[in-house]
């Protein structure tokens, strides 16, 4: 038994489902779930319903979640043509921005020149634009970026063009980060037949030659995020299944796992997981707040019960090497062998996110 002490370690990108869709998920499901898997930060994304597109909608899901998490949760807020600016005046409150640029699940979509541009010129930061955004759209989000001198997140980057993409504009000098995922880590198309529609998501799974390029550039992968999106079953064996998988409880053991195999070191672990997201997002980190895990512990993913309300993973079958054992928040010990010790609430919300906002200007 190899125990090693992990400092907080963060997921940039998170779907909590509340409000709105709180039978897929609500932030006391989705944060126990965090902590189960190792994260004591999460950031929640704004394709809820309503969506994160106003500072009433932002102030209204913080103060949920307030009273309900048991991590720590910042939040994205949502470009939208609909809500008007109202995602403007949001920024000082949140992680960053999120564009939907490609295809997704939700309403959120911000796909014409003319409205990427006004978000581009508009958003007054801290926090960087993220954006879905594949092939020619991720091509236009870099351009834009370096036009109106913005800072560019690429959330989920699955093909291999994408992330050489993204590997040209860093050596370049443009201020661009990324994210990858375990399911485009350790998945590809050739799993689609034996999981059907459970592994339907946005992006699509690469080919195995796509994953081989990500692995490839690792150097280049500024953060490992799970995009946990969870769906019921029930809705994923449906007739139009939603696209999306969960992730929050599997993402560390696939990681441990890969570097017992050597496919990568712990210490490149924590540096995707704890001091890049730290620094790209501006995430205040709690004291006295670390994750220990037992590097030798055997288990097939999917035995265990899964803490996510959607109660089923892409994952499941995997063998993996590599376990959460305890997990202390702000010096609390909030999970411990399975069982999760924090209260409701224990959770903070980041970035003052609960206070008044002002109202939104031009
Ligand atoms: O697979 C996905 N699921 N991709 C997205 O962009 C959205 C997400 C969701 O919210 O379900
Ligand atoms: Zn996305
Ligand atoms: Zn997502």
């Amino acid at each position: 038994m190899t125990r090693i002490r992990l400092p907080v370690l963060i997921d940039v990108h998170v779907h909590l489902r509340e409000p709105g869709l709180t039978h897929k998920e609500d932030f006391l499901s989705g944060t126990q779930a965090a902590l189960a898997g190792g994260l004591t930060i999460v950031l929640d994304m704004p394709n809820t319903s309503p969506p994160t597109t106003t500072p009433e909608a932002l102030q209204a899901k913080a103060r949920l979640a307030d009273m309900k998490a048991v991590s720590d949760v910042g939040f994205f807020v949502g470009a939208s043509t609909e809500a008007g600016n109202g995602y403007i005046a949001c920024a000082p409150h949140t992680a960053g921005l999120k564009v939907y640029v490609n295809e997704t699940f939700g309403p959120l979509r911000i796909e014409s020149l003319r409205a990427l541009m006004h978000v581009f010129g508009k958003w007054p930061g801290p926090g960087p634009i993220a954006v879905h955004a594949e092939g020619v759209a991720l091509a236009a989000c870099l351009a834009l970026a370096q036009l109106y001198d913005q800072r560019l997140h690429v959330c989920h980057v699955a093909r291999a063009a994408d992330i050489q993409l993204i590997a040209r504009a860093k050596a370049r000098g443009a201020r661009v980060t990324c994210e990858v995922t375990p399911h485009h880590l350790f998945l590809t198309q050739e799993d689609l037949p034996r999981l059907g529609s459970l592994g339907e998501m946005r992006p699509r799974l690469g080919t195995p030659a796509d994953r081989d390029v990500l692995w490839q550039h690792l150097d280049i992968i500024d953060c490992f995020a799970t995009d946990h999106a969870p769906h019921t079953m029930e809705e994923k064996r449906s007739a139009s299944p939603p696209p999306g998988v969960p992730g929050l409880e599997t993402m560390l053991p696939l990681l441990l796992t890969a570097a017992r195999e050597g496919r990568l070191t712990i210490d490149q672990i924590v540096e995707r997981l704890h001091h890049n997201p730290a620094r790209i997002f501006g995430i205040p980190l709690p004291p006295e707040t670390w994750t220990e895990v037992d590097l030798d512990a055997r288990y097939t993913i999917g035995d265990d019960p899964l803490r996510t309300r959607c109660g089923w993973t892409p994952f499941a079958g995997m063998p993996v090497t590599g376990r959460v054992t305890q997990v202390s928040l702000r010096g609390r010990i909030v999970f411990q062998d399975g069982e999760i010790l924090a209260q409701p609430g224990t959770g903070r919300v980041l970035f003052n996110a609960t206070e008044e906002t002002a109202s939104p200007r031009g």
